[in-house]
């Protein structure tokens, strides 16, 4: 069975730099102190307003192509797993397609929150095996501040903005990628949740901006904190697990490669 491999990386983040002695200098009811010992986080990028999504995964692509020695018309697929694109429609990964002057390629965004890259790695994986896509640039990216209520100390102290890169292809040499895992529970959705701009609401609308439906909800902190540690530790022990079996294949993984 061939393998997969990575043939470049690049990773992307705007210079603008918000620590979370700022974050209390805005007025927010907070210290480093509490930030750093439950997060670690001590400072996180800011995207400039004219900054959207597929501005930092141009950067972080380009490092990638350079890196792969390959150009943009070089790409047959191009995926951004993120949740915050350019545009409801099109997708971001359509913008990006733009910028780097790869009309060649199908593009597509995947949806799947902080899990964007990690998915779009597994579906790039499929696309590849197949034999449909050669050469795939795989994306994750965030303009994560655009979605924060920075009132709201338990969600704007989480997250940052910038961009991750990769170049797939199908080939035995070099860096493999020896597994993907992905896994999703639909009954979770509602403690941590962006209400507003979809169907369930009307898309757009004083009443839902001045609601903050529009911003990142966080119902119920220590469930999503809960659910992501314990499944993330499962994730992990089925990787080493597979990886350890090279005959092994489960729910949305490719057949292993022995290491
Ligand atoms: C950050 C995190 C670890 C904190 O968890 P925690 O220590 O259990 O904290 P809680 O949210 O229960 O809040 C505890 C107290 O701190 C307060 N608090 C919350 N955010 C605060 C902040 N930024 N600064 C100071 N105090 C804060 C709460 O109001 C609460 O006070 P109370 O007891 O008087 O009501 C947790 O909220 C978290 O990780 N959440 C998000 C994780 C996540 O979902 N990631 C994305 C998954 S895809």
């Amino acid at each position: 069975m061939p393998g997969i491999r990575i043939l470049g990386t690049g990773s992307y983040v705007p210079p603008r730099v918000l620590t979370n002695f700022d974050l209390q200098k805005m007025g927010l009811d907070t210290t480093d102190e509490w930030i750093t010992q439950r997060t670690g986080v001590r400072e996180r990028r800011i995207a400039d307003p004219d900054v959207a999504t597929s501005d930092l995964s141009l950067e972080a692509s380009r490092k990638a192509l350079e890196m792969a020695g390959l150009t943009a018309k070089d790409l047959d697929l191009i995926l951004i797993g993120t949740i915050t694109p350019d545009t409801c429609c099109p997708s971001a990964a359509n913008w990006l397609q733009a910028k780097l002057d790869a009309p060649q390629a199908v593009t597509f965004d995947v949806t799947a929150a902080c899990s964007g890259f990690i998915f779009g790695l597994n579906v790039a994986t499929q696309y590849l095996l197949t034999g449909f896509s050669k050469t795939v640039l795989v994306v994750g990216a965030e303009v994560m501040t655009r979605t924060l209520n920075w009132k709201d100390r338990t969600t704007c102290i989480l997250w940052g903005d910038g961009a991750g890169a990769a170049i797939l292809t199908k080939d035995s040499g070099g860096h493999q990628l020896l597994s993907t895992h992905i896994h999703t529970d639909g009954k979770n959705g509602q403690d941590l949740l962006m209400p507003g701009g979809g169907s369930r609401t009307t898309p757009i609308s004083h009443e839902s901006v001045d609601k903050g439906l529009h911003t990142l909800n966080m119902i119920e902190a220590n469930a999503s904190f809960r659910v992501a540690v314990r499944h993330f530790v499962e994730s992990i022990k089925e990787a080493r697990t597979t990886t350890r079996s090279p005959s092994r294949t489960s729910r949305g993984l490719f057949p292993i490669r022995p290491t």
